[in-house]
């Protein structure tokens, strides 16, 4: 007799064996993945293109249903050979937006990414080029952006990115070379230390080079924690262990000795453990000569999720880091919120920059919960004004 019981376990097993990670993809136009989030996480609705799993419960509208076929892509592959001399310097302080009022507080830089799509809208390119100091590539220099076949690199995206900051006197931070997520399946399927060593050590190296001395700093491993600070099962934890930090890190510093080199995560919004476990493995790598400038907090906020800010950058600073907010958005972007975060990296020495994760609410990959400093018609909105008053 079939005991029905047991196959509800087993299948529930096999669905959550297949679960999609927080913050992965788990629906859109074109995708074929799965479409069931980890447990604590659900799938959310972003635009017709994305789905992602996000943390907490049920909150999501359904994923579109439309039948529209995507054209095919039109970048070309771009030659990695020549280098151009350094160039880049930090905007400087002038005008009164973010970038020269949070310069005069004597930090870096005001931040946000882009990336062709979105530099190519006036009305968004005319705000970052008034407002913002820093662009980060918000997709283009991603691994499936970049090597979606092995040893074939397509830079154009990135190029188009690293041009426009340098036509217009912004810093870049690079992001990212080695992640989990959107990540070719080539890369995925290594089985042997040798080859993935080798594979990493090319793609860091081809990517640094290509842009030598136009980076600021680059996110070199983004997202490689899991909440309990442990680190997180992906291709490169299972088959090199913890040894692909110090593998990407060194290549990256061999490529371009003078970029910042940073780990970036998410959810190091507070000394929580998963804050402390980044910093007990930095620390610890750290001491073992990987060569880590910069510690990365993306602070993907949730509304009220700023009290814990401050303590977060305490800590990760005690690493002997610079530290940074790399990806900053603030569900409904309560002004309270966003003028705690820009006060917390005011007040650490060792923040360098606040990067805002894209300008107007529509372009933004939680579009449907308004957590930027621009509205839809790309106007500022009241957040903003709360930013300008904390950088006052
Ligand atoms: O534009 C293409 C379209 O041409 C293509 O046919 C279609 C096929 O799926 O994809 C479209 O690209 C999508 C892209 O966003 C532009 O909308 C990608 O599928 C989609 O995966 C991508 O989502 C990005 C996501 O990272 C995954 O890489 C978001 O824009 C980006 O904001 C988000 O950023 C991440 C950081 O890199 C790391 N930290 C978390 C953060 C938020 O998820």
């Amino acid at each position: 007799m079939i005991n029905l019981s047991a196959l509800a376990v087993l299948a529930a097993f096999l669905v959550q064996a297949n679960a999609v990670p927080v913050y992965g993809q788990c629906g859109g136009i074109g995708y074929t993945g799965s479409t069931v989030c980890d447990s604590g996480s659900t799938c959310v609705y972003s635009n017709d293109w994305y789905s992602q799993c996000l943390p907490g419960g049920p909150t999501s509208a359904p994923p579109p249903s439309s039948t529209y076929t995507p054209p095919p892509p039109t970048t070309t592959t771009t030659p990695t050979t020549s280098v151009p001399p350094p160039t880049t310097t930090v905007a400087p302080p002038t005008g009164t937006g973010l970038q020269a009022r949070i310069a005069a507080k004597g930090k870096l830089y005001f931040g946000t990414c882009a990336d062709a799509g979105t530099l190519n809208n006036a009305q968004n390119s005319n705000i970052i080029k008034a407002e913002f100091g820093q662009l980060t590539p918000e997709n283009s220099m991603k691994w499936d952006s970049t090597e979606a076949s092995r040893g074939s690199f397509n830079l154009g995206g990135g190029n188009t990115l690293v041009n426009f900051a340098q036509s217009n006197g912004k810093i870049v931070r690079g992001h990212t070379l080695v992640w989990h997520s959107q990540l070719p399946g080539w890369v995925n399927n290594i089985g042997d230390r040798n080859t993935l060593t080798t594979v990493i050590q090319n793609h860091a190296t081809t990517l640094v080079t290509q842009w030598k001395g136009k980076i600021y700093g680059w996110d070199v491993v983004n997202e490689m924690f899991n909440e309990d600070g442990t680190i997180r099962s992906s291709v490169f934890s299972r088959v090199l262990g913890e040894d692909f930090v110090g593998i990407a890190f060194r290549a990256a510093r061999a490529a371009d000795p003078s970029a910042k080199l940073y780990i970036n995560d998410y959810n190091l919004d507070s000394n929580n453990s998963k804050t402390q476990g980044m910093v007990r493995y930095v620390n610890k790598w750290k001491a073992a000569g990987v060569p880590i400038d910069g510690v990365g907090t993306q602070m993907h906020l949730s509304a009220g999720g700023s009290s814990g800010a401050s303590a977060a950058l305490t800590a990760l600073a005690s690493t002997g880091c610079d530290v940074a907010i790399t990806e900053l958005d603030i569900a409904s972007a309560p002004g309270n919120d966003y003028a705690a975060v820009v006060r917390a990296c005011l007040a650490q020495p060792r923040c360098v920059g606040i990067t805002v994760w894209g300008v107007a609410d529509k372009d933004s990959w939680r579009a449907n919960t308004n957590p930027l400093l621009f509205d839809n018609n790309y106007q500022k909105k009241a957040a903003y004004n709360s930013v300008i008053s904390a950088l006052a």
